[in-house]
């Protein structure tokens, strides 16, 4: 053991050696300390706020999902609106209106040709693809407008069928131009709904 002395250069070394290392008696840096304290002082401020206030403040996980909650009444809210401003009049001119129709066909040939064929036909190549025509006049849940909005929105009601509700991918205004697209191809004015919904 050895004594704490001072070096020639005025530091300190503390009086002890371990396995030959000898250690200056420094002050820690003053920025160093400084942020030290700043973390202790924030412990004590995060502490109170978001454990011993009775109204805790949000956390980052709460916050996100009030905004998620936000954003889904917005699009609830949005789509009430949509559809009570739509009808099968609007969804008509829509489909004579080829900015609309052609940002359907880029919808459809997306998300809907998969199954319902490029040509609407639901085939390819002669074979048959898992949805039905669209293009025909046989519908199962009425070819009026708002039945196909309808449809597309809320999906078959039997889902092991694949037609899901697509108002889960689908904006309201893209779900009405991809139904105007389909609306576009039509030859034939619709037949009665084979199983109309009682919904609409
Ligand atoms: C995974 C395959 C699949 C995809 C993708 C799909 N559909 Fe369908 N669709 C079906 C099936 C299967 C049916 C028939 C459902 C039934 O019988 O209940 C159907 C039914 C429909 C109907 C009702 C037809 C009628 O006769 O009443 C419409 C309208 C329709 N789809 C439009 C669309 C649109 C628009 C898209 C794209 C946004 C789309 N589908 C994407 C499989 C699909």
């Amino acid at each position: 053991m050895q004594k704490s002395s001072d070096t020639s250069d005025g530091i300190t070394l503390r009086d002890h050696v371990y396995d030959g290392i000898e250690e200056y008696d420094q002050k820690l840096p003053n920025w160093w300390l400084f942020t030290l304290y700043i973390t202790m002082v924030w412990f004590v401020i995060a502490w109170v706020a978001y454990y011993q206030l009775p109204v805790n403040a949000p956390t980052d996980y709460e916050k996100l999902h009030k905004e998620i909650a936000q954003i889904e009444l917005k699009k609830q809210a949005e789509l009430e609106k949509m559809l009570a401003s739509l009808n099968d009049d609007s969804l008509l001119e829509m489909s004579k209106d080829p900015n609309h129709t052609s940002a359907g066909q880029a919808i459809y040939e997306s998300k809907c040709a998969a199954c319902h064929g490029v040509d609407l036909t639901a085939t390819l190549g002669g074979v048959n693809l898992p949805g039905v025509p669209l293009n025909d006049s046989e519908w199962i849940y009425g070819g009026n407008p708002l039945q196909i909005m309808y449809t597309v929105t809320h999906g078959s009601p039997d889902i092991t069928k694949g037609m899901i509700a697509w108002q889960a991918q689908l904006s309201p205004s893209e779900i009405a131009q991809v139904t105007s697209y389909i609306l576009s191809k039509q030859t034939a004015p619709p037949e009665p709904a084979l199983k109309p919904r009682t919904e609409i």
